[in-house]
């Protein structure tokens, strides 16, 4: 059996470098995946040691920029888990379609992939005007990609399947222009979305919100900080918000579940209390 090249003591001693560094705190991430990324990386970069490899993490900003977006899992979609969107569009969005303004946070938006999909359900549900989509993420080239709205005209098909499946009814290709590879979203949907940094573990709450989605992060924390983050985002939802998260997530274990109901058979939870 091959040996693996970064131990549990080094995986460790690189995440209290990136703290001591750097000022990211990765202490709190379930430890499979992150050192399954950290060998992956330290493999694909071929790394003639561990003594090297973090040299160039600890000394080297563009590798530390590098280290991180490896270290994290960006994979997304539009209209991800499109019967979630579905709830969105008949259920959710139609009640705080009374309210006469709507703050969304889109937390852990990697490439805006998310956020272009909410952006189409206001729209078409004639919300747009009055909504504000902050998506935000702790890497910040993810969020350059997210404010380019330009996706690869190859996940297209699949995207508009998606969202048949969300409810759609439009002709999914008029919100891009098609250019070569590329698919460049409408300007109108981004117009409403402010892309901004902001890492669940060591910031702050920042506005009061009616919809909080964070889906498929939490996924990646421990326990301790599930519940930390979970009471960040409790902090930051009005009475009678939602709050939405990944098919594999639940709020059930963490201390702000009692004031929670939950939408049957949906990762969505009303504030009730
Ligand atoms: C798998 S993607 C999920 C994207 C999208 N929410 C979805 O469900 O398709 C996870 C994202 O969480 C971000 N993330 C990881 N740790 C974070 C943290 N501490 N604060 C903010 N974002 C974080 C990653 O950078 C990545 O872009």
């Amino acid at each position: 059996m091959e040996l693996p090249v970064v131990n549990d003591e080094q995986v460790e001693l690189l995440l209290a470098d990136l703290l001591e560094q750097y000022g990211y705190d990765f202490t709190g991430y379930s430890r499979a995946s992150l050192k399954r990324r950290i060998i992956r990386l330290y493999s694909l970069d071929k790394a003639l040691s561990f003594a090297e490899f973090r040299y160039r993490v600890n000394n080297d900003q563009d590798y530390f920029k590098r280290f991180v977006e490896q270290i994290t899992v960006n994979v997304t979609e539009m209209f991800r888990d499109p019967v979630f969107f579905k709830t969105l569009r008949d259920t959710v969005l139609p009640k705080l379609g009374t309210y006469p303004f709507i703050r969304i946070w889109l937390a852990g938006c990697s490439t805006g992939e998310e956020a272009y999909s909410m952006s189409i359900l206001l729209k078409e549900l004639n919300l747009l005007q009055k909504s504000l989509i902050y998506a935000t993420d702790l890497n910040p080239t993810v969020l350059e990609k997210a404010a380019q709205g330009m996706f690869g005209l190859a996940q297209m098909k699949q995207y508009s399947e998606n969202y048949i499946l969300s409810g759609g009814t439009n002709d999914f290709s008029s919100y891009y222009t098609a250019s070569y590879s590329l698919a460049k979203f409408d300007e109108e949907l981004k117009r409403k979305i402010i892309f901004s940094t902001h890492n669940l573990v060591s910031d702050h709450s920042f506005n009061e919100f009616q919809l909080i989605l964070c889906r498929n992060v939490l996924i990646y924390f421990d326990r301790d900080l599930q519940n930390k983050v979970l009471q960040l985002f409790d902090d930051s939802l009005d009475d009678l918000g939602y709050m939405a998260l990944g098919t594999k997530e639940t709020i059930d274990f963490s201390p702000i579940t009692g004031k929670y109901k939950r939408l049957a058979n949906h990762k969505i939870w009303r504030k009730v209390s």
